[in-house]
Parts: structure tokens; C-alpha cells; sequence
């Protein structure tokens, strides 16, 4: 949507230097990365080249062993977990290739849990829960339970509850991993619309076909870094 060369814009993800190991696994080895308001990006790489420890480190699941991470203007290094949690509810918003809805949960009251959460009456998040489902086409679900849920269908309630306290920024770790094409397809379609109002995104994938629909950048890592950026054109 924006230019690589437009830097006033405000930067919502800044890695500088991020290194991470698991034992032996260098999960990430060296990454920076610089995300601007209303980008789309899309990460690749090979598996286990440290992407969704990308991804956890960006939303505070996850400390950098070395390096910092900063979002939307906030050095997460200086936040305790509490503050992380906190930090997590109120500005990020994630959906993961298997849903990760609550089983016991209607669909309705898992959207509107994100935003209780973050201390919302009751009514309101449900008001708002009930827009947010509505929008993305799946308000006539609002009482089923995710296992009688299409896999979509699911999906598409996750995006509602990573949408509910409206983040700065919506990360998706193979958002479509889990579905088949056609239910891709929404999904891609609306990651685009997302991004077409402004809402920043950064997704994960191993998808071509969904990096190239629904991101302005791509960003190729290889064992725990960037080895290559690239501006990808603007799906027809
Ligand atoms: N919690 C963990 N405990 C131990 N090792 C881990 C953990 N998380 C990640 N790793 C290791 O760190 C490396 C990077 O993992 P990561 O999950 O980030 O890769 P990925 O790029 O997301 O892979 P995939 O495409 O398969 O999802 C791998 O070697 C992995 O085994
Ligand atoms: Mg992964």
C-alpha cells in the first residue's frame, strides 16, 4: 500500500539484532526487521528457520537472548509479564494456522473473551463481537461451537477475536495452512480488505500464492535472519 522510500510513516515493528536459542537451535540468529503502519508483509522461509519464534517474539510470547524488539513504540524488554500480557491484549491481534479458539466456548464469546479481557463490560464486547462476526459474514454462527464449525468458518472467527480491541497490529502465522482453497481464498480476501482500511499485518506463510495476494513486502529468512527483501506487486 505505501512506498519503501515513504519513512515518515510510523514504525509499528522494529528487530534490531534479535538473537534466541533453544538448546542448540538458533532460532533466530541476527534478525532485524522494520514494519511500517498499513504494511503487508509476508515472511518465508524453509521450516524451522525460526519464523514463528519471529512471530512470538513480536507479540511478547517470547524474550530475545540479545537484541531488542519494539512495537508500536513500546521496547518490550522493559515490560515485566505482566505488562507483556497487558501490552499483548490491547495492541496485537494473532490467528494461527489451527484456530487456537476455546472448545467451550460458543463462537460469539470467544470473540467477545479478547476484549473482557482487557477489562470491556460484558455487553459491549458482545455488541462489538456480534459486529465484528456480522462483518466478516459469520454473525448466524455466533451460537455454535468451534468442533461444529467449518474449518472457515473457524478461521474467520479467529480473525474477529484477533480484531475485537482493534490492534495496531494483526500477525498471522499460516493463516490458511489449515483450510482448503476455497475457505483460503476468504481468508486471503479478507487479510485484503483488512490491509485496504489500514490495519498492519505480518504473516507468516509457506504460501507463494498468499504472500503475493496479500502482502506488499516480502521478507525471506533463512536459519534465524533476513537474507532477502523484496516488494511484491499489488495483487489485480
Ligand atoms: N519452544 C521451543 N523449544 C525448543 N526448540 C524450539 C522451540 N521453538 C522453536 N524451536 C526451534 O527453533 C527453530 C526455529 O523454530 P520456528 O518454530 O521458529 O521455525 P518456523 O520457521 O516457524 O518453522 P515451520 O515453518 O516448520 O513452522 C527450530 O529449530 C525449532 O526446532
Ligand atoms: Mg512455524
Amino acid at each position: 500500500m505505501t512506498t519503501d522510500q515513504d519513512d515518515s510513516r510510523q514504525v509499528v515493528v522494529r528487530l534490531d539484532d534479535v538473537h534466541k536459542e533453544y538448546g542448540e537451535a538458533k532460532a533466530l540468529d541476527g534478525m532485524s526487521l522494520t514494519v511500517h503502519a498499513g504494511d503487508a508483509v509476508a515472511v518465508m522461509g524453509p521450516s524451522g528457520c525460526g519464523k514463528s519464534t519471529l512471530l512470538n517474539m513480536v507479540a511478547g510470547l517470547d524474550r530475545p537472548a540479545s537484541g531488542t524488539v519494539q512495537v508500536h513504540g513500546q521496547d518490550l524488554g522493559k515490560l515485566n509479564e505482566t505488562g507483556l500480557a497487558l501490552f499483548r491484549r490491547r495492541h496485537i491481534g494473532m490467528i494461527f494456522q489451527f484456530f487456537n479458539l476455546i472448545d467451550d466456548l460458543p463462537a460469539l464469546d470467544n470473540v467477545a473473551l479478547a476484549a473482557q479481557l482487557t477489562g470491556t463490560p460484558a455487553r459491549q464486547a458482545r455488541r462489538r463481537a456480534l459486529e465484528l462476526l456480522d462483518e466478516l459474514g459469520v454473525a448466524d454462527r455466533r451460537d455454535v461451537y468451534p468442533a461444529a464449525l467449518s474449518g472457515g468458518e473457524r478461521q474467520r472467527v479467529a480473525v474477529a477475536r484477533a480484531l475485537m480491541n482493534r490492534p495496531a497490529l494483526l500477525l498471522a502465522d499460516e493463516p490458511t495452512g489449515a483450510l482448503d482453497s476455497r475457505s483460503g481464498e476468504q481468508v486471503m480476501d479478507l487479510l485484503i480488505d483488512l490491509n485496504q482500511i489500514g490495519q498492519t499485518l505480518l504473516i507468516v506463510t509457506h504460501d507463494q500464492h498468499l504472500a503475493t495476494r496479500c502482502a506488499d513486502r516480502l521478507v525471506e529468512m533463512a536459519d534465524g535472519h533476513v537474507v532477502r527483501e523484496s516488494s511484491l506487486e499489488p495483487a489485480p
